[in-house]
């Protein structure tokens, strides 16, 4: 028995910010941005939390599956930006949609969240745990990011991306394997100092700038790159899958040479490759279900396709999904 997406949706707040915006005060140019990130422009949310991008596109989500919040029983979240530390965002989702037979949590695991819930979330389903799971992968970026620090200000963007987790109809379609991995030596290079029990919230740490992201920008990229190569061709082998098997590569949208570099490895072209970086920047676990999204409503993804998702983010958290696409179109 295997567990696949019945019904996907995303949502972009509709405000854009080019390259731009950020030359008209900070010592950068659109050049740079493009040339060594891929970004051209990304979307900030203006008014509201994490959770308000996610229910727009649940709401989204069951409509075109036909079903009502009360169907739900079971939400997962995957967010480094929760709308507060506790309660989970899947109780706000909850509340807010109204989903009155649903449990659920929310799963931290940066740029991997997504793929990380979406393992969890078959393994739920699989076993008969939940039957109409929402997973959600969302992040307002904006709230963590320093703008005044041009290494990281360009990079974010905010957006959610979610979907319906079912059991598959054919055992031969839907998340048919993973491979993930973490490695907390890699937690220095990138995090979030304050805010946690490590280090509580406090004049001095906000001061410091310690509530935003910490990035070591060429540490992450390196491991980064040989990280999501090596685990995306390593479940092509171990399914012994050719790149003509594969339909899509769906990667973590954080820097278009990363993507190039796995694209390469895994001797795909880049016409079978999502790249949508440059209209979003990196929305943390939004990347991939978004991606999706995208694709499926322009008609680009067809049932029986094989798609590698493939991720890596703080940490250090990576790996890689195969799944064969299970829904008409
Ligand atoms: N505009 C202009 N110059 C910039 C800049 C910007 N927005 N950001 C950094 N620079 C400068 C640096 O200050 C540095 O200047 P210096 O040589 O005078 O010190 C120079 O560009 C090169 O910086 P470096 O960090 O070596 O650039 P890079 O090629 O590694 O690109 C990142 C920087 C952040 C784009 C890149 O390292 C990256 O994408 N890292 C991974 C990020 C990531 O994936 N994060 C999320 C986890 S999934």
């Amino acid at each position: 028995m295997t567990a696949t997406i019945t019904s996907i949706s995303h949502y972009l707040p509709p405000d854009i910010y080019p390259n731009s915006y950020f030359e008209k005060y900070l010592d950068t140019s659109d050049e740079w941005i493009v040339a060594r990130t891929g970004i051209s422009e990304r979307r900030f949310i203006k008014d509201g939390a994490t959770s308000d991008m996610i229910v727009p596109a649940a709401k989204k989500c069951l409509e075109k599956r036909g079903l009502k919040p009360k169907d739900i029983d079971c939400i997962i979240v995957a967010s480094v930006t929760p709308d507060h530390m506790f309660p989970s965002t899947a109780c706000v989702v909850q509340n807010k949609l109204g989903a009155e037979n649903a449990w659920g949590y929310d799963i931290s695991a940066a740029c991997s969240g997504f793929l990380f819930a979406l393992v969890t979330a078959a393994k739920l389903v699989e076993s008969g745990a939940a039957k109409h799971l929402l997973l959600c992968g969302a992040d307002k970026m904006s709230s963590i990011v320093n703008f005044e620090d041009r290494a990281q200000a360009v990079l974010f963007g905010d957006g959610a991306g979610v979907c319906l987790i079912e059991k598959s109809d054919d055992p031969e379609m839907g998340i048919l394997d993973s491979i993930l991995h973490i490695d907390g030596s890699g937690g220095p290079y990138l995090n979030q100092v304050a805010g946690g029990s490590y280090r509580p919230a406090s004049i001095e740490t906000v001061n410091n700038k310690e509530h935003y992201i910490y990035q070591d920008g060429q540490a992450v990229f390196k491991a980064a790159v040989v990280g999501m190569a090596d685990v995306s061709l390593e479940i092509m082998q171990k399914n012994n899958l050719t790149a003509d098997d594969i339909a899509w590569l769906v990667p973590h949208q954080a820097n278009l040479r990363i993507i190039t570099a796995t694209a390469n490895r895994m001797g795909l072209d880049k016409e079978k490759v999502m790249i949508n970086i440059n209209k979003y920047g990196n929305t943390t676990a939004g990347t991939i279900p978004i991606c999706m999204s995208e694709w499926l409503n322009v008609g680009k993804i067809h049932k029986g396709d094989r798609l590698v998702l493939s991720s890596f983010g703080a940490g250090f958290t990576w790996g890689s999904v195969l799944l064969r696409w299970n829904m008409n179109e």
